[in-house]
């Protein structure tokens, strides 16, 4: 009867210390966070809806940080504080449609590509402007520091006074529509949301592949990043992992084509 008991609280004992120490190694699984800087006025990929920052991006992005053991935290500092927050490292990476370019490749460091846009241009619905060549005499709108001012730039030079630069695709938009500017040259998908999401604002998209390459957006990073790595590890695995896809058609409605992304 004595040994018995004594066993019991043997045993009893034993366990208290194993939950125990099982207790401690749980509490200490917090995750690091990382500083995602984005500009939130790039629906379908980076925006606000009721005061949170939503979008595939972000999506997207907390996959892939989660996937390497992370946490994201979404920081909407805008455009061109962005660009500066990547270079200062004061923040661990951006995320915002940001098209990977040579002449940005000497400042930063990209992840893998994870979508391929090109531009398109925005104009009037009863607007006569249906290729590049029709922009000639007419004034643009971009969003400064973007492929769409680089664009521009491409077709009317160097600081022609025809390329008006706003600091959000919006405000680009919305010059458009008081008639400040004929055209908004800007990321072809975003460019559809807006037509999509503004149906009475009689916009229409005109494309002209002739004129505008394939882009490729990536995570962009400070320059020798030693995150860059192994988010592109972790990345592979969203990609491989059927995650990808899932967000894709969450904000798509469609099977992503995979090969598009492999160039
Ligand atoms: N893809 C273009 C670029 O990298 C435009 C990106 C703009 N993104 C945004 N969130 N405003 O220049």
């Amino acid at each position: 009867m004595k040994k018995l008991a004594m066993l019991f609280i043997g045993i009893a004992l034993i366990s208290l210390v194993a939950c125990g120490s099982e207790d401690t190694s749980g509490s200490a699984e917090e995750l690091q966070e990382l500083t995602i800087a984005t500009d939130a006025a790039f629906a379908p990929f980076e925006y606000m809806d009721k005061g949170e920052i939503t979008g595939f991006d972000v999506d997207f992005a907390t996959a892939v940080l989660k996937e390497a053991g992370y946490q994201a935290n979404f920081e909407n500092v805008g455009w061109e504080t962005m660009l500066q927050d990547v270079k200062n490292e004061k923040a661990d990476l951006a995320v915002a449609g940001i098209t990977i370019t040579d002449d940005r490749k000497e400042t930063y460091d990209f992840s893998l590509p994870y979508f391929e846009s090109t531009q398109l241009i925005l104009v009037p619905e009863d607007s006569s402007i249906s290729s590049v060549a029709d922009l000639k005499d007419k004034q643009v709108g971009v969003q400064i520091s973007t492929t769409g001012a680089t664009a521009a730039e491409k077709i009317f030079g160097a600081n022609s006074d025809q390329v008006n630069q706003y600091d959000k695709v919006p405000l680009a938009i919305m010059s458009m529509q008081q008639g400040d500017v004929d055209a908004v040259i800007v990321d072809n998908v975003v460019a559809q949301e807006y037509i999509k999401n503004n149906p009475d604002e009689a916009i229409k998209a005109v494309n002209d592949s002739s004129a505008f390459d394939s882009e490729y957006y990536g995570f962009m990073y400070p320059k020798d990043s030693e995150l860059a790595k192994e988010l592109n590890e972790a990345m592979n695995t969203v990609f491989e992992n059927g995650t990808y896809e899932k967000i894709y058609e969450d904000w798509f409605g469609q099977k992503p084509d995979m090969s598009t992304l492999t160039q």
